[in-house]
């Protein structure tokens, strides 16, 4: 690869910027260029995978794999466009926020614990993903039947593999779909008992659907009217935190605030998310924080 001219000379301050705002930038382009220079790129442009095998090559896979490469890919042809659409790896995703729920047990045990302690019903996981929550769970709440919809076909399917390898297939449910509100409901919802469902969560998805639809209300409103009995949310998402520059946030990252920026998908506010909860009827019980990059709300109401 031939070399690149830095943007950001000797000076360590350029207007506002200070060198940390475009530090991880370049550790992120030395990263593009060792895979360059290993054959990594020609591998994963023609849509193979790449095998690493020693430790360096595993961090350097690590550092260009987030599973939303698939949107970053787009940025090449898109320069006059002013929004190009979100597009994940389905499975790398999956498999990132399941890593994350992991990380906390004990956020885990208290929603089991919540569901668990109320009548038995049904609970359902919108935008479930691998199911790697819901499986948590069914270990936790004994009595409680799962229901998962995740709009990744693929995803389902392997998830669905792994509960009857469980032998959970007659307590855990899993439907290929979208959960986004819409003016007619979705086909899944016909083959729900729709009555029984007592708990409704959703883990880092309600910020996309509020984006692309009409604010976070909106969505909860739809999922409370396909689901009449609710009487239990369980929200888990990542927040906006305001400071003026994104390298002050605690989970600074220039690729999460680039994504972003580019997708049009927005980030909300913990007001913007409790005038939500307050307007429709619910109280907040817990609220369980993953170092702040996700926030994770028991509500109830009734
Ligand atoms: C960031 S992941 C979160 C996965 C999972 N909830 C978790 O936290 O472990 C977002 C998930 O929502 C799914 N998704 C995106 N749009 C959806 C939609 N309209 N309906 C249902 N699922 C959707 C994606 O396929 C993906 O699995």
């Amino acid at each position: 690869m031939t070399a690149v001219t830095p943007l950001v000379h000797s000076p360590s301050h350029i207007g506002d910027f200070t060198i940390r705002d475009v530090i991880e930038g370049q550790t992120a382009g030395q990263l593009i260029a060792a895979a360059d220079d290993w054959g990594w790129w020609v591998t994963l442009l023609g849509g193979d995978t790449t095998a690493p095998t020693t430790g360096i090559q595993h961090t350097v896979a690590e550092g260009l794999v987030r599973g939303w490469e698939p949107t970053f890919r787009q940025l090449s042809d898109s320069p006059h466009l002013e929004f190009i659409p979100a597009a994940t790896e389905p499975g790398e995703v999956a498999r990132g926020c399941t890593d994350i729920a992991r990380r906390r047990p004990e956020i885990f045990e208290a929603i089991g614990h919540a569901i668990a302690a109320g009548t038995p019903g049904t609970t359902i996981d919108l935008g479930c993903a691998d199911a790697g929550r819901v499986l948590a769970l069914a270990g936790i709440a004994a009595s409680e039947r799962f229901l998962g919809v995740d709009i990744e076909d693929g995803v389902i399917e392997a998830a669905r593999t792994e509960v009857a390898e469980r032998g959970l297939a007659d307590r855990i449910t899993l439907l290929a779909g979208s959960v986004q509100p819409e003016s007619d409901p979705p086909a899944w919802l016909a083959a729900v008992d729709r009555q029984r469902v007592t708990t409704a969560m959703s883990f880092f998805l309600l910020h996309q659907l509020a984006s692309d639809g009409d604010g976070i209300a909106a969505v909860l409103r739809g999922w409370m009217t396909w689901f009449p009995n609710l009487t239990r949310l369980v929200i888990g998402d990542g927040y906006l935190l305001e400071a003026p520059y994104w390298t002050q946030q605690p989970w600074f990252s220039p690729t999460y605030e680039i994504y972003h920026a580019v997708t049009g998908v927005r980030l909300w506010t913990r007001q913007e998310y409790e005038r939500a909860f307050a307007e429709l009827g619910w109280t907040v019980r817990r609220r369980l924080e993953d170092h702040t990059m996700l926030v994770t709300t028991i509500l109830e109401r009734g």
